[in-house]
């Protein structure tokens, strides 16, 4: 049988370490590909070269030509820009779409049959972009954000309960932003929701805690972003699709209905599998819960608004 190949675009923290990831894991081989000359093809080798340490047979190459992401399973991208100094929210939006509808062309014309997955932010945004760019079904076309925000969630639950993060599960749905859903009832150790668990204001403390993550990262990183728990995450989805394992995970995907929201890009729980999202789960919300979700989805409206033409 041969093996799955995957594509990640962007060299960067997230997507270095995402390709790290996929190759220890003996998943598929890895192209890497950045704009900047020599840096895919150094971690590329840098990769290749601790395989017979780690002991995988996984294929790491970097590129700075699509030509040779030929025929990819999954495209993950990771490429982007932070934000800098002086530039606003929307200066990065309109950047990052660019950037993003720009790398989306080129793969996709190489592997038109490739599930995307889109981690660059704004994320709910370039899912956007990401789908009108390469004209794949809604099932193809992916935002990890759930994974992390919930695995930052569980982090923060097990900590405080002193338990295992095996045992702890916990649903964070909605937007990629300061309006995300921690889903407390839904959030349980070993079966038990956390809501029996704990008082009402340690929830409270949790779920801003978490809405606040990624914010809590670059304060004391300083120079970037969180990428070992956003490249753990990403692997994730990669794995649940390669294995067809039909795994239940918060991602965003184009809403057509469900919860509420039509075609609009938001977090809710789906199953991955072949081919992508195989189904998406609906659960029911609480009239608070709705009411949140709805913020939600509407704070990622006014940035899909705001997406250049
Ligand atoms: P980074 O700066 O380390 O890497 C970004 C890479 O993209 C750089 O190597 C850069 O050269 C490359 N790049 C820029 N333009 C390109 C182009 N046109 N073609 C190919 N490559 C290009 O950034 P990092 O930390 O890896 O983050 C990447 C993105 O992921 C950012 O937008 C970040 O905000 C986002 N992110 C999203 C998360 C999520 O939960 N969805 C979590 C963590 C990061
Ligand atoms: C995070 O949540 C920056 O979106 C990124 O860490």
């Amino acid at each position: 049988m041969a093996r799955n190949k995957v594509t990640v675009i962007g060299a960067g923290n997230v997507g270095a370490t995402t390709a790290q990831r996929i190759a220890e894991a003996g998943l598929a081989d890895v192209v890497l590909v950045d704009i900047v000359e020599g840096l895919p093809q150094g971690k590329g080798l840098d990769l290749a070269e601790a395989a017979p340490v780690v002991g995988h047979d996984s294929r790491v190459t970097g590129t700075n030509d699509y030509a040779d992401t030929a025929g990819s399973d999954i495209i993950v991208v990771t490429s982007g820009l932070a934000r800098q100094p002086g530039m606003s929210r929307d200066d990065l939006l309109a950047k990052n779409a660019g950037i993003v509808k720009a790398v989306v062309e080129a793969s996709t014309k190489q592997s038109p049959d490739a599930v995307l997955i889109i981690v660059t932010n704004p994320l709910d945004a370039m899912c956007h972009v990401a789908m009108q760019a390469s004209g794949f079904p809604r099932e193809r076309v992916l935002g990890m954000a759930g994974v992390l925000d919930s695995a930052r969630f569980r982090t923060f639950i097990a900590e405080e309960l002193d338990v295992s993060v095996e045992d702890t599960h916990a649903f964070v749905l909605g937007g990629h932003g300061d309006t995300m859903v921690p889903l407390s009832r839904y959030s349980t150790v070993a079966g038990i929701p956390i809501t029996e668990l704990l008082p009402p204001d340690r929830i409270k403390a949790l779920e801003e805690r978490t809405a606040n993550g990624g914010a809590e990262v670059v304060a004391l990183l300083k120079t970037g972003s969180a990428f070992y728990a956003p490249a753990a995450s990403t692997f994730e989805m990669v794995d649940a699709i390669l294995r067809d394992r039909r795994r239940v995970l918060p991602c965003a995907v184009l809403l057509q209905d469900e919860y509420g929201v039509q075609d609009l890009f938001v977090g809710v729980p789906v199953v991955l599998g072949a081919g992508g999202m195989q189904r998406v789960i609906e659960i029911t919300l609480s009239a608070e819960e709705q009411a949140a979700f709805k913020k939600s989805a509407a704070a990622v409206q006014e940035l899909v608004d705001k997406l250049p033409a």
